[in-house]
Parts: C-alpha cells; structure tokens; sequence
C-alpha cells in the first residue's frame, strides 16, 4: 500500500498535512458465528488494511474522500455534518458518520474535520472491511482529538455503529481483531467476558491462505436473522434454566430439551453454534500440542457445519472446501459472515504451489470466474504510522 500517494492527495485536496492512521482486516481460524453467542473466536489481524489521512478543519463538518470508490456508481466525496440528521447518503461515509455520532453520545466533543480513506482490505470477501474502516476512523479520531477512549471502547464504537448506522446486529469479533491485533499471533477471545489471550501462531511446515471466491452473495437480513434463530432458542431454554443468557451458557442436553419447542430451522442452528464452541476450545488444545492435522479437520468440520446446519455458504465456497478436501489439503473452510467471501486454507508446504494452480484453475472452470489468493500475514492491529 503506497500510503505517500494518499498523503500527498490530502494535501492537495485540503491544502495541508494530514496525520495517517492504519487499521487491518482480519482472518478467523475457528470459531464463526460464536462471538454474538458470548463463545469464543480465534482472530488475527493482517497485513491487509485500511488507512486514513486527517486534520480539523475548523468548521463543524466533515469533508471525506474515498478515491478507492468506483466515481461511476457512487460518490467519492461526501461533506455532513455531526448531528444525528446528518447521516450522509454514500454507504461508506455511513461507517464514518456513524462513529462520530458514538463517541458523540458516549460524551465525546468532535470538531469537524477533513479525512481520506484508502486501503487494501478486498471488499465483501469476509475479511472485515468494514471493522477496519471504524476501527482506523476511531483510533484516529480519538488520538488526533485527544478523546480519552481505549481499545475496548473503539472496538466496541465500531461494533455499535455497526448495529445503529449500518443495520448489522454483528459480534465484536471483527472490531476487536482489528484493535488488538498483535503481529505473529492470533487471539483467543472470549466474547462473554471479553477476556483475551495472545495465542502465537507459526505453523512450521504450514501455510495459511485465503482463496477468496470473488462472489457476496448476502441479500441483508440473513446475519440478523440467524442472531434473532440464537436469541430465541436462549430464551426458550431460559425458561427452565433462567442462567443461560447466550448460547455459550448452554448445553447440548438443555437444547434437546426444547426440541419440540423451537423451530427446527432454529434448532439447528442453536446445536451448530453449542458445537462450534466446544470445536474451538478443541482447536486450542490441539495447536498448543502442535497437532495441525487434527486442527485442520476441525476446520473442515466447521466447514459442514456452518454449510449444512448454520447454512450461510453458497456453492463457490462448497466447491472450494470440497476440492481442497479432495487435494488432501490439512484443513479448509469457509471464513467470515459467510455467503461469499474466502475460505481460508492450511495447507502443508509442499503442496502449496499445486493446491493453488489447481484450486484456482478448477473454480474458474466451474464459475468462470478468477478467485484471488492471499497468503495470511498475522500484523499489528490499529496505529499511527
Ligand atoms: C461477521 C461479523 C462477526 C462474526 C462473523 C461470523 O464477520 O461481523 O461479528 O459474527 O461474521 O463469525
């Protein structure tokens, strides 16, 4: 990422220097859909990131430019101001806008401000753009304007406008990795009490790889709606055992319990979360023992999991993990929300080379489309630079 480019953009635009902020994207060994259930997820952040130039500019507005975006479909320059009407029309100001209005409520004084966002996170391939982009604007506003957050409450910030400006009832999982971050590690967060524990992570003989299928297939809605599914299974079961508040307080038997009682649609999903948990705590000890074949056959497990009960993957990433089954490839599934996006793949050294051409050369067969690859780099999370 070229980030003098940028500098010097701000400043022909706005006529001055600007200070430059960084936050990355993530990927997620295991642990999908747990987080917004108090389970536990095993993030890290990459060296893929957002990056933003920015300075008071001594009115009350914001002036944003995103010259990443496609002019031909939308607006790449956006000026709002910060009340609560103020919501500007480009979805990507939105992430922007709503930060400011989070911090504006927990009580913080923001002056207006011009700002640039550039980056090279790949948009909708579930490598947590949008979390990047809050997270940079957050770290960002609040070290350029001395507001006294930490990284919890700028993670949290962005997890809140996630909710109350974009529409999406998401975890904190995507936030937090892009706050946290710590290079050569993934974390082991538990999103119940939102303890955390650095988890080093150096696969000798492995790598880690995103294939991602250039598809997103998510209409809207069907994120919420396998939240509202766990919601009501919890409430449910509450009825009998009135401490289970999430997902991560029950058990498989406390589920069988309600079987006749909550949708089969809502079922299911509850019994994949219930395991998926209970598979990460197994991924874990299975690392720690350096025993990557078992951990990537939890991968897969996750995969059928997340495909057949949780069902939020699409045929480009069903064929993805199936060929990589077929190749012997250590452990592959799926990443992220789901519906599109990357898988993401352990696969040993030396088959590397062939997996990919293969991998690659097969979906473009079958799709007619060219997936991308990115090998994983665990980095830092949100910075100055
Ligand atoms: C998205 C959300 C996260 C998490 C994942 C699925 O990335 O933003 O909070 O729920 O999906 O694990």
């Amino acid at each position: 990422m070229d980030i003098s480019k940028i500098k010097e953009q701000f400043k022909s635009l706005y006529g001055a220097d600007g200070a430059v902020y960084t936050s990355p994207g993530r990927i997620n060994l295991i642990g999908e859909h747990t987080d917004y259930n108090g389970g536990f997820v095993l993030p890290g952040a990459i060296d893929k990131a957002l990056y933003c130039v920015i300075r008071p500019n001594g009115t009350a507005k914001v002036r944003a430019y995103a010259p990443d975006e496609n002019p031909q479909t939308v607006a790449i320059k956006s000026e709002f101001g910060l009340e609560e009407s103020d919501k500007p029309k480009e979805r990507w100001a939105q992430y922007i806008f709503g930060v400011c209005r989070e911090m504006t409520k927990k009580g913080a004084k923001i002056p207006g401000f011009d700002i640039i966002i550039s980056g090279d996170v790949p948009l909708g391939a579930g490598m947590s753009s949008s979390a990047a982009l809050e997270s940079c604007v957050g770290f960002a506003l609040n070290d350029s304007f001395q507001l006294g957050f930490d990284r919890f409450q700028i993670a949290l910030i962005g997890q809140a406008t996630e909710h109350n400006y974009v529409g999406v009832k998401c975890g904190i999982m995507d936030q937090f990795a892009s706050c946290f971050g710590k290079e050569g590690s993934l974390i082991r967060l538990d999103c119940r009490s939102l303890e955390y524990e650095y988890f080093p992570f150096d696969p000798k003989g492995y790598r880690l790889v995103l294939i991602n299928t250039c598809v997103a297939h998510m209409l809207g809605g069907e994120y919420n709606e396998r939240r509202e599914s766990c919601e009501r299974v919890v409430a449910t079961i509450a009825q009998q055992h009135p401490e289970v508040k999430l997902l991560r307080d029950a058990d498989t038997d406390m589920l069988k319990e309600v079987a006749g009682k909550v949708s089969a649609v809502d079922y299911i999903r509850a019994e994949f979360v219930i395991e998926e948990i209970q598979r990460l705590l197994d991924t874990c000890e299975l690392l720690k023992k350096g025993d990557y074949e078992a951990a990537g056959r939890k991968m897969y497990e996750t995969h059928t999991g997340l495909s057949l009960k949780y069902t939020v993957s699409c045929p480009e990433l069903d064929f993805l993990n199936e060929f990589a089954k077929q190749s012997g490839v250590t452990g592959s599934r799926l990443m992220g929300g789901g519906f599109g996006g990357c898988t993401i793949n352990l696969v040993k050294d030396e088959r590397y080379d062939d997996f990919i051409q293969k991998a690659t050369d097969a979906y473009h067969q079958k799709f007619g489309i060219r997936a991308k690859v990115y090998d994983a780099v665990i980095k830092d999370g949100a910075r100055k630079i």
